[in-house]
C-alpha cells in the first residue's frame, strides 16, 4: 500500500473536509517518499524507473546528509524525535493509516456483499495498535497551526486544536478508549456483533476530531 496507489487522506470518513484534505494529501505522501523507501512495483518499465530512482535518491541523500548536520540537535536517546514538523508528519501519516483501514471496515459494512469477519477483525485489530500509539506523538512543540504554515507547508501543520494540549489526559484517555473499542471489534465472533462495537468506534472517531481537530 503506497502514496501512489492508494489516497493517504482517508475520504470516506471525512467526506466534507474530503476536497481540503485530498490536496493536501499530495503535499503529505511527497514529505513521507523523501523520508522513506518505496518498494517499487515489477514492471517492464520498472528497471527504468529504479535507475531514475536510484539517481534520485542519491541527489536527495545528498542533501539529506547535509540537512542532518543542520539539524543534528532535534534527535537524542533520552528525548527522542524532537522536530516538531517530523512528529507532526508521523502522527498525520499515522492517523491516515488509521483512516484507511476504517474506511475497509465501513466499506465491508455498507456492502453486505462484501463483508468478510476475518478481515474485518484485521483491520480492527490494526486500527487499535495505532491508536495506542498515537498520542505518544504530541509533544507540546508540535503545537503549531497558522494559517501562514498551512498555506506553506500543507504537509507538516498539525490540524490538532490546543485543547489536546490543555486536556492532554482526557485525550490520551479517548485514544485508549477508542484503541479498546478496536481491540474488542477485533475479537468479534459474528458479523452482527463486530457491525455493532465497529459503530461505537466510528463515534469515538468523531467525538474526538470534534474536541481535538480543527473543523
Ligand atoms: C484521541 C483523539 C482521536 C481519536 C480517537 C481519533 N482521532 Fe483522528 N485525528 C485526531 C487528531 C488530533 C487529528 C489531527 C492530527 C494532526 O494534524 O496533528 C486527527 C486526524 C485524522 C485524520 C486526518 C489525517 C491527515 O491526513 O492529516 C483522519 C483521516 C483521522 N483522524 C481518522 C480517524 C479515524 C477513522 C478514527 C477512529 C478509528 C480516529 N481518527 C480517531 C484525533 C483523534
Amino acid at each position: 500500500m503506497i502514496c501512489a496507489e492508494r489516497s493517504l487522506v482517508s475520504c470516506r470518513t471525512d467526506r466534507y473536509r474530503r476536497a481540503r484534505l485530498c490536496g493536501i494529501e499530495r503535499a503529505i505522501c511527497g514529505a513521507r517518499r523523501r523520508l522513506l523507501t518505496f518498494k517499487l512495483k515489477e514492471s517492464p518499465e520498472g528497471h527504468m524507473f529504479r535507475r531514475v530512482a536510484a539517481l534520485t535518491m542519491g541527489i536527495c541523500l545528498g542533501a539529506l546528509v547535509q540537512h542532518a548536520g543542520a539539524r543534528a540537535g532535534d534527535r537524542s536517546p533520552t528525548m527522542g524525535e524532537t522536530s516538531p514538523a517530523d512528529v507532526v508528519l508521523a502522527r498525520r501519516v499515522l492517523m491516515a493509516g488509521i483512516g484507511r483501514n476504517m474506511d475497509e471496515i465501513t466499506g465491508m459494512i455498507e456492502d453486505a456483499a462484501a463483508f468478510n469477519l476475518g478481515e474485518a477483525r484485521e483491520h480492527a485489530d490494526v486500527v487499535s495498535a495505532m491508536l495506542l500509539a498515537f498520542p505518544h506523538l504530541f509533544p507540546i512543540e508540535t503545537d503549531t497551526w497558522s494559517e501562514k504554515l498551512a498555506e506553506d507547508d500543507p504537509a507538516h501543520v498539525s490540524l490538532a486544536l490546543p485543547t489536546v494540549w490543555q486536556n492532554y489526559d482526557d485525550f490520551v484517555g479517548r485514544a485508549q478508549q477508542a484503541s479498546q473499542i478496536a481491540l474488542d471489534a477485533s475479537f468479534a465472533a459474528t458479523a452482527a456483533q463486530f457491525k455493532a462495537v465497529a459503530k461505537g468506534l466510528q463515534q469515538a472517531c468523531d467525538s474526538c476530531h470534534q474536541a481535538y481537530r480543527r473543523p
